[in-house]
């Protein structure tokens, strides 16, 4: 049995002949737009000895409040061991990598193009590479990355507290949502709980004013999510009924092996079933049923290696020089994976019920419904565990249809399903895989702006 399935096979074979590439003959740098250029960027400190966070941070283009109370968003990726390049660069930044990059001619240009659908346009970004030893976050020896949620979380509350404290106190009064995706769905919820837990204790002026968390496709709670595998494939037409008996039984051990707290075996168990899974289905990644999503990203992914680990790029985006202790940059750091074997089958569901039940904090989940392994039903499933006295209320809450309209023929098309209450709402995206803004960017935008918002389909206060 693999040790380890890979989180995103395609691409990473892709993205693994890249660097090979990468290491022929150095190209001239490249030059890097200046408008698509971070408002700044550049390393946050971190409680561990000579280590630091990369961050890029873009200001929104066109807020509707007034610059003191234009939220702030922080985006964290997934992997683990990925980078918020993933998100930047290919989803919900301001201008997103379009094909590989032109290095015929001398200086030749990265290829980006404007996002329509940028998460920037209503409100200040926030991209960090954690955890440390992730994208350009260089870890200073493999015994310095994390190997647990809790000190991902000390470090991203530092890393964000020292962003906060080099600006004017106008910045920290900002409300400020962590956001992100897959994997985040553990360090998400661990660094909103902290902040939370070490706000009392600050001095009024160095609380973070954290209003909400949102969860993408997240790995939360994967003891109730790795029981639901057999049952999305069946239910979706993958496998047929002997196959999903036969997936059923290891998740039974997976489950046991969690319950027992063998973490690693657990973790093997999980690695496993998806392989196991992914063989049986035949789909290039258990991330979209329909391949779309996985298919498209892998062509323009294949050139992002080259491009990161390029000096003018580096230079332009406050990267360290490879020379000066900056690691190559990877879209997915092996070390990083590795280092949180053990994490794979832990909880961060105690943390969203600490997130819920604070009285000034949302939570947004939603998913792809494409995404075979960490879709709306493996949420649902861990929903229901929530100790949150909202839950029955949230279960019993109606799922809404949620259209959105269509250019100018006055029609409007599907986008997904709302269910919500009170602090919680949950959406699933219809037409969207694992990287619900790389294949519906539109709705993603609109989803994200009312729920910060709190306003339409997406706000909580008429649904109380
Ligand atoms: C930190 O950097 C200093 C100066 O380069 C070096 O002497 C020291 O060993 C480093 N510490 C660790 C833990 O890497
Ligand atoms: C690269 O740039 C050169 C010069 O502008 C152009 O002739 C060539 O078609 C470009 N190649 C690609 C693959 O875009
Ligand atoms: C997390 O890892 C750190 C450093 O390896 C360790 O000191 C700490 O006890 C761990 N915390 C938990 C909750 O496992
Ligand atoms: C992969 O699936 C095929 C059937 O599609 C099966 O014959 C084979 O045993 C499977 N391999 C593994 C390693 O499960």
């Amino acid at each position: 049995m693999a040790m380890a399935a890979p989180l995103w096979f395609p691409l990473l074979v892709i993205v693994l002949a890249a660097a090979a590439a990468a290491s022929a003959p150095p190209a001239a740098a490249l030059v890097f737009p200046k408008e698509a250029l971070p408002t700044k960027s550049g390393y946050l400190p971190i409680p561990s000895p000579n280590a630091s966070l990369y961050f890029a941070f873009y200001e929104a283009t066109h807020p509707v409040t007034p610059p003191a109370s234009t939220p702030l968003l922080v985006w964290l990726d997934g992997g683990p061991g990925y980078s918020s390049f993933l998100g930047n660069f290919f989803q919900i930044g301001p201008y997103l990598l379009s094909s590989s990059s032109n290095t015929t001619t001398s200086p030749s240009t990265v290829p980006l193009s404007p996002n329509p659908f940028a998460w920037n346009r209503r409100f200040g970004l926030l991209f960090l590479d954690s955890p440390l030893g992730t994208g350009y976050s260089a870890a200073p020896s493999v015994s310095a990355i994390p190997t647990n949620q809790s000190t991902v979380a000390d470090h991203i509350l530092a890393a964000l507290q020292s962003f906060l404290a080099a600006e004017s106190p106008e910045l920290r009064a900002r409300p400020l949502f962590l956001t992100g995706e897959s994997y985040g769905g553990k360090s998400i919820p661990t660094a909103g709980a902290l902040i939370l837990a070490a706000n009392p204790s600050l001095p009024r002026g160095r609380r973070i004013n954290l209003r909400g968390v949102a969860i993408g496709d997240g790995l939360v709670h994967p003891v109730a999510q790795v029981a639901t595998h057999a049952e999305v494939a069946y239910g979706m037409g993958l496998i047929g009924d002997a196959q999903r008996r036969e997936a059923e039984a290891m998740q039974r051990e997976a489950v046991a092996l969690a319950r027992a707290a063998r973490w690693r075996e657990a973790s093997d168990a999980r690695a496993g079933i998806l392989a196991w899974l992914q063989n049986a289905t035949g789909l290039p990644s258990l991330y979209d049923a329909e391949g779309a999503a996985a298919s498209s990203l892998d062509a323009v992914a294949a050139g992002a290696a080259e491009v990161f680990n390029d000096a003018g790029v580096r230079a332009a985006l406050g990267a360290r020089r490879r020379a000066d202790g900056g690691a190559p940059w990877q879209l997915d750091n092996q070390a990083v994976e590795d280092a949180f074997h053990d994490d794979v089958m832990k909880s961060a569901k105690r943390e969203v019920d600490a997130l819920l039940r604070s009285p000034g904090t949302r939570v947004l989940l939603y998913e792809g419904i494409r995404d075979v392994q960490d879709g709306a039903v493996a949420a649902e499933a861990w929903v229901r565990e929530l100790e949150w006295d909202g839950l029955a209320a949230f279960r019993s809450a109606p799922r809404a249809v949620w259209r959105r309209s269509s250019g100018g023929g006055g029609g409007s098309r599907l986008a997904g399903y709302v269910q919500r209450h009170g602090a919680l709402v949950h959406v699933a995206v219809y037409e969207a895989g694992h990287l619900v803004p790389a294949s519906q960017g539109a709705a993603a935008q609109e989803m994200i702006e009312d729920w910060v918002f709190d306003k339409g389909m997406f706000g909580t206060t008429a649904a109380a």
